[in-house]
């Protein structure tokens, strides 16, 4: 801890990490409670200056007139749009204005996290690391489960300040999307079991802080398609994990050119290859033993779920309806290249 700024009821709100390595000492900062420890500090403040900056102290209808004012496709909407999606699929059941939503509802995150837990077999026993927690729910339910310490990791500073705002004020505050720019703010309260053992840091699903095989489980819900690099992705995975122990890897394939580079994604091309393009048997190929040139040998397939129901609210008239692909992996011990000893 270099210096605490701001602290409020035993949470530092604004502070700054120090590496202590005396051939890096960079300065991380902590803002609204969310440790941002990232490799490129620089240029993610500069690509994320409108989240960090933005308010949360706006009336529902000046927020409306903002958006109006940005239009449809404007950051601002962007945003707006993801947090509502996400907000809604993870704390909806607890809203008391969506009477019919229950966690256990097909589509739903919790009832996804919940199969690939029951998929993944024996407790953990030590920390957890929940990857591209989003606004955070599955690291509640982690927590709940295994009264164990969870870190959840996102770089999405909306949804991670959401997610701490469940965690720190026991509350959950987002604009909901009804229709085009017209959104309505919901709030309300929130308590979860175990919530103590839990924090959010802003980190890189690809590029972890962290030394190798400290955590006793992984997971990583819906984030696969998500990141720049699904190979490094795993790669990180492979090394966080203590020997022995498993990840919980969900993920739709739904590849695009904005998230990740073509050359990247795990099937989805060259289909006139063997596989036809498909993601699935390159996926497993690529985990030790499936005969891969570049298989990870750190990481071995466990079991799988090929069809498990995910779904994403986008307004009032709009879902998407994904199939994904559930896998458990368990780490074998045999560390990628560069972190073996
Ligand atoms: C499709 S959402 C899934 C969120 C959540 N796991 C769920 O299933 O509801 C993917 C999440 O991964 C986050 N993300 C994308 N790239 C990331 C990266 N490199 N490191 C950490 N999180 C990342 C996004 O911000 C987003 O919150």
């Amino acid at each position: 801890m270099g210096s605490v700024l701001r602290e409020e009821n035993g949470t530092i709100r604004q502070g700054i990490l120090l590496c202590t390595n005396p051939r890096c000492q960079c300065e991380y900062p902590i803002i609204d409670g969310i440790p941002i420890i990232v490799a490129d500090l620089r240029t993610f403040i500069s690509q994320n200056i409108s989240a960090i900056a933005s308010r949360c102290d706006f009336t529902a209808e000046i927020e409306s007139l903002i958006g109006d004012c940005c239009g449809p496709g404007s950051d601002y909407n962007v945003r707006r749009q993801y947090l509502s999606t996400y907000a809604f699929d993870h704390y909806g059941d607890l809203d008391p204005l969506e009477p019919g939503l229950t966690p256990e509802a097909p589509g739903s995150i919790v009832n996804l996290a919940r199969k690939g837990l029951a998929l993944a077999g024996p407790p953990p026993q030590g920390p957890i690391l929940d990857l591209g927690c989003a606004a955070g729910r599955t690291s509640f339910e982690l927590a709940h489960a295994f009264g164990e310490m969870v870190l959840g990791i996102d770089l999405n500073l909306d949804m991670l300040r959401t997610a701490a705002g469940a965690l720190h004020e026991k509350s959950v505050s987002y604009p909901r999307r009804r229709v085009g720019m017209a959104y309505d703010r919901r709030g309300f309260p929130v308590d979860f079991p175990g919530a103590e053992q839990v924090d959010f840091w802003a980190c890189d699903a690809t590029a972890l802080p962290f030394a190798p095989g400290q955590f006793s489980l992984a997971t990583s819900f819906n984030l696969m398609d998500c990141v720049g690099s699904p190979y490094d992705h795993l790669l990180a995975l492979a090394k966080m994990l203590k020997p022995g122990t498993r990840a919980i890897l969900s993920t739709p394939y739904d590849w695009s050119v904005s998230a990740t580079p073509v050359e990247s994604w795990i099937g989805g091309h060259s289909q006139r290859s063997q596989n036809r393009g498909a993601s699935e048997p390159i996926l497993r190929s690529l985990l030790a033993g499936g005969g891969h040139p570049m298989a990870i040998e750190g990481l071995a397939l466990v079991a799988e779920v090929c069809d498990w129901p995910w779904s994403v609210r986008l307004h009032d008239r709009s879902r998407v309806q994904y199939s994904t692909h559930l896998a458990v992996v368990e780490a074998t011990g045999a560390l990628p290249a560069e972190t073996a000893p």
